[in-house]
């Protein structure tokens, strides 16, 4: 018999149109919102360095969401940022409309082989999902190391109706925040290229 360490790990509650903002404490403003925090270093760094920020991460593996959520807890930080151990592409269309402000994607889809390309995140549908959330204005951030997922994702991006680039190109050199991701600091720290796209919800 497996015993799962993690069963207890947070869950979002059942039911439809989830207002994150009011999961956390304070009014149902919108939030910030990780697909994949994984380790969680972003999450956890954004929200200790700016009071202001409320986060929530969705995360399929339970152990870091389990982990990464505690930590978050143990810092007194529970009141603004939780992680939770959801597929985002089944949690996110359960949210409200319009209740996130930015969604980062930090080194997504971490899946190479062809047997895997069903649990690709960044497809059109999940797409629409993420519009659907994003307030007007809000901010859709993505990173990667991976050249041609790059260029996949302003393919996929351009052909969508509800984003445009937050500049002249959805392109930018750098981070806007000055928190890297666990992923994002390997890659700097190996030397590898990253790109960063940044698009804004018309
Ligand atoms: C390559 S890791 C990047 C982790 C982190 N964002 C970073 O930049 O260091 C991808 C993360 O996405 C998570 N993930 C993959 N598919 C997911 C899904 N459908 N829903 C939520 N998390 C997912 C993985 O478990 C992993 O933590």
């Amino acid at each position: 018999m497996t015993v799962d360490l993690h069963a207890d790990a947070p869950r979002l509650p059942e039911g439809l149109s989830l207002d994150l903002g009011a999961l956390l404490g304070g009014d149902p403003w919108p939030v910030e919102l990780e697909l994949g925090p994984g380790r969680g270093g972003f999450i956890v760094e954004r929200l200790r360095i700016e009071p202001s920020v409320r986060m929530v991460g969705l995360e399929i593996r339970r152990k870091w969401a389990a982990t990464v959520d505690q930590r978050l807890r143990r810092l007194g930080l529970a009141e603004r940022g939780r992680v939770f151990a959801e597929d985002a592409r089944e949690a996110v269309p359960r949210l409200r409309p319009a209740s996130v402000s930015v969604v980062y994607a930090n080194f997504p889809d971490p899946w190479w082989k062809r047997r895997h390309r069903k649990r690709l995140l960044l497809v059109p549908g999940f797409l629409c999902e993420l519009c659907r959330v994003l307030v007007p204005g809000g901010e859709l951030f993505v990173q990667t190391d991976v050249p041609e997922r790059a260029r996949a994702y302003e393919a996929l991006v351009r052909a969508h109706t509800g984003f445009e680039p937050w500049g002249n190109e959805a392109r930018v050199a750098d981070n806007p925040r000055t928190t890297p991701s666990p992923r994002e600091r390997r890659a700097c720290a190996d030397g590898l290229p990253i790109f960063r796209l940044r698009w804004r919800r018309i």
